[in-house]
C-alpha cells in the first residue's frame, strides 16, 4: 500500500530520531549529534551516530530514518512500523482504498499457491516420474545440495497433474492461472509446465514470484517463462538475488552472468554472489537492485555477439548512475564458453582467474566504444572524439565524468602518439610529501625519538606485508617519520600507483632498483618477530596496530580527523566519499583503540 508523502514526512517530523533510538541504546552527546554502540553489529567502541532525522553506523554501514530503524530494531515490516510510530505520533495512518487492500489480501494467497506448488514441484523431482529430471540435473554436474538449495523441481506430465495434487490444499484452477501456472486453453485449462526441470525465481527475500521451466537435452523453447502476474514482473526479477545477498554481505563478488545455470554452476563453486536476468536483457531496475548489492558487480556475459551486445548495454544502462561508489566490472569469457561449462571444463580455480582479471568499466568503456567506429580519417576521428566526450557527458556525477573525459580523452590523443599516459591510480596521494627539513634523530628517552623509532618499524613491517596497506593507509599517511622511511614511503606510493597486487618480494626487488637497497636492509633488521616475513596478515596487522597505538601524536591526530571528517558528513550526509572515508577512518581508529587497551594490560 502507498502513504501519501506527505504523511510520512508528518511522521517523521514528530518522531526525533535520538528519543527514539535513546530508548534501546544508551546514547551519548557528542557535538550536535548523540552517539553509542551500534545495536546492529557487535561492537565496544560506539561508531553509531544519532542526528535529528538520521542515523548512521560507520562500523558496518547500517544507516536511515525514524522507520527503518524501527523497522531493523524490531523486525517489524515497513506498515508496521508505521502503525507503531504513527500511534506513539499521535497520527492516524490513512486508510487504504479497498482496490488496494483487495491487491494486498491477493499478493499474499498467490505467494502461498507459488510456495505450495514450488514443494509439490520439488516431491516430484525425487519421486519415480522426476526420474529423468534428477537425471539430467546430475549429469550437468548438480549435487543433491544444490538442487535443494535453489528448490529445483520436475513440473509432472501435465494434463492438470498439478491443479490435482494442490486440491486438498483448496487451490483451485483460477488461483493457478492468476499464478501463471496454469493458461486458459481452447479446451479449459492446462498446465504452463510440463516435462519441465523447474526453478522457482525468487525475490530478495526468497519469496517465489514464478518459475522458469528447462526442456531435458535440447528441444524448444528450451526454457519457458512463467508470465507476468500480480507478483511477477519479468524485468524485476533477478535469479538468485535471494543467495546473492546473502553472499554479498558476507564479502563475496557479485556477478552478473546470463542464465540461471550459471548462477547455479557458480554457487556450487563457492561464487555465491551471482545473478541473472530472465532472458532479457539487463534492465535499469535490475541494475538498481545489483547496486543495492554490491557498489562494483563484476558483468560477466559470453564472447558471442549477442553477449557482447548484452555488455554494451550494460554499459549504457549503468552510465547515468555511475558514482564513486556505484561501478561495473567487466569479465568476456573464452569464446564459447558461460559460466557454468568454463567451471564444468576447468574447474573453479579458473573462473576465479578470469574473475581476478575482470577490468573496470572505465578500462572497457574506450574499447567498447571504439569497435564501432571508423577512426582512420580526420572526419571519423572528429566524430569518435565527440563520442566519447557525449558518453562522458551522461554520468551524472560531476566530479567523475570529469574524471571519465580526461580519461577517454588522454587514451584518444594518446593513440596518436602526442603523450597522454594513461592515468595511474592515486592511492598515495595524501601521503604529504618529504619535508626538506627533518628533525635530527634525538637520545632515545625522548618521547619523539621513540615515535621515529616505531615509524621506523611500522614501515618495515608494511615492507614485509605489502598487502597491510589498504587497511592501515588512513593511519599511516599520519605518521612523521625519518627521511630513510620517508624515501621509501615514496618509492612504495609509485610502485603501489601502478601494481594492484602488492607482493613483498617483487616490491622489495623495485626497491632495490631504485637505488634503496640499504635503507631497506636496515628497516627489514629491525622486523619485529611477529611480523616477520612467515608471519600471517592477521599477526603483521595486530603487530602494525599494536606500535601505532603507542604514538600518541599520530593517534590523536588520527581522532582529529574522524572529528573533522564528521563535522563534514554532518554538513553533507549524502556524499559518500566522506561517508567511506569515515568508515575507513573508524575502522582504523578502532584497530588502534584495541591495541591500545592491549598495551594498557
Ligand atoms: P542460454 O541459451 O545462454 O542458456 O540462455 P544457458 O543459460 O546456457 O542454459 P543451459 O546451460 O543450456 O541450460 C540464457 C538465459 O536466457 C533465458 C534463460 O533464462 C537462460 O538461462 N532463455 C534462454 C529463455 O528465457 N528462453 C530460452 O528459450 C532460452
Ligand atoms: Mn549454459
Amino acid at each position: 500500500m502507498s502513504l501519501p508523502p506527505n504523511f510520512l514526512d508528518e511522521l517523521r517530523a514528530r518522531t526525533p530520531l535520538p528519543a527514539l533510538i535513546g530508548r534501546s541504546v544508551r546514547l551519548l552527546r557528542s557535538g550536535r549529534e548523540h552517539k553509542g554502540c551500534c545495536p546492529f553489529h557487535g561492537e565496544k567502541t560506539p561508531s553509531f551516530y544519532v542526528y535529528d532525522d538520521h542515523f548512521h553506523c560507520f562500523g558496518c554501514g547500517e544507516h536511515g530514518d525514524a522507520i527503518t530503524f524501527v523497522m531493523k530494531s524490531q523486525g517489524l515490516a515497513f506498515m508496521e512500523a508505521i502503525q507503531s510510530l504513527a500511534a506513539e505520533a499521535g497520527l492516524d495512518v490513512p486508510k487504504a482504498t479497498p482496490a488496494e487492500a483487495e491487491r494486498e489480501a491477493k499478493r499474499a494467497s498467490l505467494q502461498e499457491v507459488l510456495a505450495a506448488a514450488a514443494r509439490v514441484y520439488q516431491a516430484w523431482l525425487f519421486a519415480p516420474e522426476g526420474a529423468a529430471g534428477l537425471e539430467y540435473l546430475r549429469k550437468r554436474g548438480l549435487s543433491d545440495a544444490t538442487v535443494k538449495k535453489f528448490g529445483l523441481g520436475w513440473s509432472g506430465e501435465g494434463r492438470g497433474a498439478l491443479s490435482q495434487a494442490l486440491k486438498r490444499h483448496n487451490i483451485g484452477t483460477d488461483q493457478l492461472i492468476e499464478a501463471g501456472l496454469m493458461k486458459q486453453g481452447d479446451y479449459g485449462p492446462v498446465d504452463m509446465f510440463f516435462s519441465r526441470v523447474m526453478f522457482p525465481i525468487q525475490d530478495r527475500r526468497g519469496a517465489i514470484l514464478s518459475f522458469s521451466g528447462r526442456i531435458l537435452g535440447d528441444g524448444v523453447p528450451k526454457y519457458v517463462n512463467g508470465p507476468e502476474t500480480p507478483v511477477f514482473s519479468k524485468r524485476r526479477s533477478l535469479y538468485g538475488v535471494n543467495f546473492a545477498r546473502e553472499a554479498a554481505r558476507s564479502g563475496n563478488q557479485v556477478i552478473i552472468v546470463e542464465g540461471q545455470m550459471d548462477v547455479i554452476a557458480l554457487s556450487a563453486a563457492g561464487f555465491g554472489g551471482a545473478v541473472a536476468p530472465l532472458g532479457t536483457a539487463l534492465t535499469e531496475e535490475q541494475l538498481a537492485e545489483i547496486w543495492r548489492l554490491s557498489p562494483e558487480p563484476v558483468v560477466c556475459f559470453d564472447a558471442d555477439t549477442a553477449g557482447r551486445r548484452a555488455a554494451l548495454r550494460a554499459v549504457d544502462l549503468a552510465l547515468s548512475g555511475l558514482a564513486p561508489d556505484r561501478s561495473l566490472k567487466f569479465l568476456r569469457l573464452p569464446d564459447k564458453q558461460d559460466p557454468d561449462s568454463l567451471i564444468r571444463a576447468q574447474g573453479a580455480a579458473a573462473f576465479a582467474a578470469q574473475l581476478a582479471a575482470a577490468q573496470p568499466i572505465s578500462a572497457v568503456l574506450y574499447d567498447m566504444l571504439a569497435e564501432g567506429a571508423n577512426r582512420e580519417t580526420p572526419e571519423g576521428r572528429a566524430a569518435f572524439r565527440k563520442k566519447l566526450l557525449e558518453v562522458a557527458e551522461r554520468i551524472s556525477d560531476k566530479a567523475l565524468a570529469s574524471e571519465y573525459r580526461g580519461v577517454l580523452l588522454d587514451r584518444f590523443f594518446g593513440e596518436r602518439g602526442r603523450g597522454g599516459k594513461p592515468r595511474n591510480g592515486q592511492a598515495f596521494s595524501k601521503f604529504p610529501a618529504p619535508k626538506t627539513q627533518q628533525k635530527l634523530a634525538r637520545p632515545p628517552i625522548d618521547p619523539a625519538a621513540a615515535d621515529t623509532e616505531r615509524g621506523r618499524i611500522l614501515t618495515a613491517i608494511l615492507l614485509a606485508h605489502p598487502a597491510l596497506l589498504p587497511s592501515v593507509e588512513e593511519a599511516y599517511a599520519l605518521i612523521d617519520l625519518s627521511p630513510d622511511c620517508m624515501r621509501l614511503r615514496q618509492a612504495f606510493a609509485q610502485f603501489h600507483a601502478s601494481h594492484e597486487i602488492l607482493n613483498p618480494e617483487t616490491l622489495q626487488t623495485h626497491l632495490r632498483d631504485s637505488g634503496l637497497a640499504d635503507d631497506l636492509a636496515q628497516l627489514l633488521a629491525i622486523l619485529p618477530a611477529s611480523a616477520a616475513p612467515g608471519a600471517s596478515l592477521a599477526e603483521a596487522a595486530q603487530c602494525w596496530w599494536h606500535f601505532f597505538s603507542l604514538m600518541r601524536a599520530s593517534l590523536n591526530r588520527l581522532r582529529e580527523q574522524r572529528d573533522d571528517q564528521h563535522s563534514r558528513h554532518g554538513e553533507s550526509p549524502d556524499d559518500p566519499e566522506i561517508w567511506q572515508r569515515l568508515i575507513r577512518i573508524n575502522a582504523a581508529l578502532k584497530r588502534a583503540e584495541e591495541g591500545e587497551r592491549e598495551g594498557d594490560s
